[in-house]
């Protein structure tokens, strides 16, 4: 499930060069840390496709430490019916696909984006938000290109490390 769910961030974005073209040379790529669903524990993302990109509609923005090791840009925004959200951005999520889905221009964090709702594609609960600029975010596109990116909601989001720590704390409390 992991391999397959994931497959296609890994292929996209981290297969080393030079792997995708001999096809013979054993290069690893080392996952730093996978997002899982807060419901259902699904792959959603791994914190090496985290990047930074400001809005300037946030209402907050600070760096903190998601993950070992990583400071990520975690910013605070509001919907137009007064939500707020916390989220942190990745270049790569895996969201259900919903064909049909329009994306909205209208009340966009990231001026230039349209979005659309990112759903897990195992539980549907919304994790996230998909960004893809506003002139390639055609009807007939489902996901993001290239040139845009996912917001992960950061309650609906918990990191392995994080879930096996939970899990270390919990045996060491049951054999004491
Ligand atoms: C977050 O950290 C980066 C790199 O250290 C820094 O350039 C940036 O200003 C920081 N942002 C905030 C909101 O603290």
């Amino acid at each position: 499930m992991r391999i397959i769910s994931l497959a296609i961030l890994l292929v996209l974005h981290l297969v080393p060069a030079s792997l995708a073209e001999e096809g013979h040379e054993e290069e690893e790529t080392l996952i730093e840390d996978y997002f899982v669903c807060r419901t259902c524990g699904n792959d959603v993302s791994v914190a090496n496709l985290l990047f930074d990109k400001y809005s300037p509609l946030a209402l907050s923005a600070t760096n903190h430490t998601l993950t070992e090791g990583r400071s990520v840009l975690i910013q605070e925004v509001q919907n137009s019916r007064g939500f707020r959200y916390t989220i942190f951005l990745v270049k790569q999520a895996s969201c259900q696909k919903i064909t049909a889905q329009r994306w909205i221009a209208k009340s966009s964090w990231f001026p230039g984006y349209a979005w659309k709702f990112c759903m897990c594609p195992k539980c549907r609960m919304v994790v996230g938000f998909m960004f893809e600029p506003i002139e390639t975010a055609t009807i007939e596109r489902n996901f993001p290109s290239d040139a845009g990116f996912y917001a992960l909601i950061h309650n609906s989001i918990i990191t392995e490390g994080y879930v096996n720590s939970l899990l270390m704390k919990e045996k060491v409390l049951r054999e004491n």
